[in-house]
């Protein structure tokens, strides 16, 4: 009967299930995220995974079986949620699990995401979750890098940055995702660049910028990009 129809450019939609909703505030209202969101480019949703606390005093998290050092979150309020969560969206989404162990985010990584339309990012703290909501859920798991951080939180929002700078429209006009470094997958960081003064403690702006020839211009840049480094081995 009176369905209202899907806009076709449903606003990609991420979900984030945390013990920490307030990390994201700052994030999710200043800057390129900021004025995504108000233009309805993204929607983010926080779900605070106290809300599928085992029992009144809110714990989401114990021992280990087993013995070992610190706590996992449990199973019960992660599969709950998730499934909560599920249920409040038409599009089941793609879920995605932040942890150390996963396999490594990257700009191509990002590309597929976009495709997706949906992320639903589970964010872990203290020693990681129960096995089970791998075997329950099946999420992706994802890593940002090799180092060890307090929760998936900065995970998650290197995930929302990253995609949604590939969302049609979230840059504006100033800056396409197409100049930029990583876009060919080339590992290439871009040309040194300058603003005003064109002098400043000794340094000057190199001569070729400010001679207007534009072609010229472009293959003095093109000449200038470089690998980045390589990951440090020891
Ligand atoms: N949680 C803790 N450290 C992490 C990392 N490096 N990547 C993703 N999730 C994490």
């Amino acid at each position: 009967m009176n369905e209202v129809p899907e806009p076709v450019d449903a606003p990609f939609r991420f979900d984030v299930l945390t013990l920490f909703p307030p990390l994201f505030e700052g994030f999710l209202t200043e800057s390129i995220i900021g004025r995504a969101v108000r233009n309805g480019l993204v929607e983010v949703k926080l779900w605070d995974l106290r809300q599928w606390a085992v029992n009144r005093f809110g714990q989401v998290d114990d021992r280990p079986f087993g013995g070992g050092p610190g706590m996992l979150l449990m199973a019960p309020p992660v599969v709950e949620g998730v499934n909560a969560i599920r249920d409040d969206f038409a599009d089941p989404g793609h879920l995605v699990m932040l942890t150390p162990s996963g396999r490594r985010f990257d700009q191509s990584k990002a590309r597929e995401f976009l495709t997706r339309k949906r992320l639903i990012l589970l964010c872990g703290r203290y020693e990681g979750f129960d096995h089970r909501v791998n075997e329950i859920l099946g999420p992706e798991t994802v890593s940002i890098g090799d180092y060890v951080l307090s929760g998936g939180e900065v995970p998650a929002m290197v995930i929302i940055d990253s995609v949604t700078r590939l969302v049609p429209g979230a840059l504006g006009d100033e800056t396409s995702p197409l100049d930029e470094s990583f876009h060919d997958d080339r590992r290439l960081v871009e040309y040194p660049q300058y603003t005003r003064p064109r002098e400043y403690l000794g340094h000057s702006v190199p001569e070729i910028l400010l001679s207007g020839d534009h072609a010229k211009i472009a293959r003095w840049r093109e000449s200038l990009r470089r690998p980045s480094e390589p990951p440090q081995t020891q």
